[in-house]
């Protein structure tokens, strides 16, 4: 059995993962996290998937080799491209973001109208209709959007030129009339406000960061994993981009919970 008290890992190109740390600390509030973000490479999702892939699978090494006792790839790019793979190499539970928001998104549909935005990785992969192939009720209509993770990672999640890109990368979904939208990537929760602006009340929005969060609780019951520590945990950030940047940006976008960042190696 692993040890209930080791750290959770916690993977993403950049900071998009941490909409799913942040949803795993409200959920697990006394577990220790460790945190990667591959900023130096990042954007993942307009990389061919083998390059995906080893970017993943080498900052997974990293995690494991610190000791984690459950992996979270916190990025829908990477679910898409290394899930199976991981399952394999790991001897921790995996847990990653497209199934559970898949399932979310057929259980909440009214009229099984489903949209999901995400990179063109995630789209070419066709991880999303895969994982709602189960679901006969349910209709897909996929939109990249690729220009949303630069806007994210520069700290941009407001304004004129968002606004207009939103109303340009959602038009497909608004034509299909779809009454659910997954947020298929990571970083697109800390657009939320453009996003629901664009679309308005009638489309319930599915995030793939916090149903993952949710997932994350659920192993680690299932692992009889859950942490006997009563404390608040302990939280390490690591960042092949630059730590300073990654900090600062990084308390901008979920908050100040984001202390001191450390360097990874380039190659991780
Ligand atoms: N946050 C990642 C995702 O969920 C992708 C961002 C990227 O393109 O690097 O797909």
């Amino acid at each position: 059995m692993g040890d209930r008290n080791a750290p959770i890992g916690i993977f993403d190109s950049g900071f998009g993962g941490l909409t799913v740390a942040r949803a795993v600390m409200d959920q697990l509030p006394n577990e220790d996290i460790v945190y990667v973000g591959d900023s130096a490479r990042s954007p993942y999702g307009e990389l061919p998937v083998g390059q995906v892939r080893e970017y993943a699978l080498e900052c997974l090494d990293h995690l494991v080799a610190q000791g984690v006792k459950m992996l979270v790839i916190a990025c829908n790019s990477a679910s898409a491209a290394v899930l199976a793979d991981a399952r394999e190499r790991y001897t921790v539970p995996v847990v990653e973001v497209i199934r559970p928001a898949a399932r979310r998104a057929a259980a909440v549909t009214r009229t099984g109208r489903v949209g999901v935005i995400c990179t063109r990785a995630t789209a070419t992969s066709g991880a999303y209709a895969d994982a709602l192939a189960v679901a006969p009720n349910v209709h897909l209509t996929t939109a990249p959007c690729p220009r949303f993770v630069d806007f994210v990672e520069a700290g941009v999640t407001g304004g004129e030129e968002v606004l207009a890109v939103a109303r340009d990368h959602l038009a497909p979904v608004v034509r299909a009339e779809v009454d659910t939208l997954i947020l298929g990537c990571t970083h697109y929760p800390l657009l939320t406000g453009v996003l629901s602006y664009v679309l308005g009340d009638r489309v319930t929005l599915v995030s793939s960061a916090e149903e993952c969060g949710q997932q994350a609780w659920a192993a680690l019951l299932e692992g009889d994993l859950l942490t006997t520590r009563t404390r608040p945990g302990a939280h390490r950030f690591f960042t092949t981009g630059a730590p300073e940047q990654f900090s600062e940006l990084g308390r901008r976008l979920v908050g100040d919970w984001i202390d001191a960042v450390e360097q990874l190696g380039s190659a991780p």
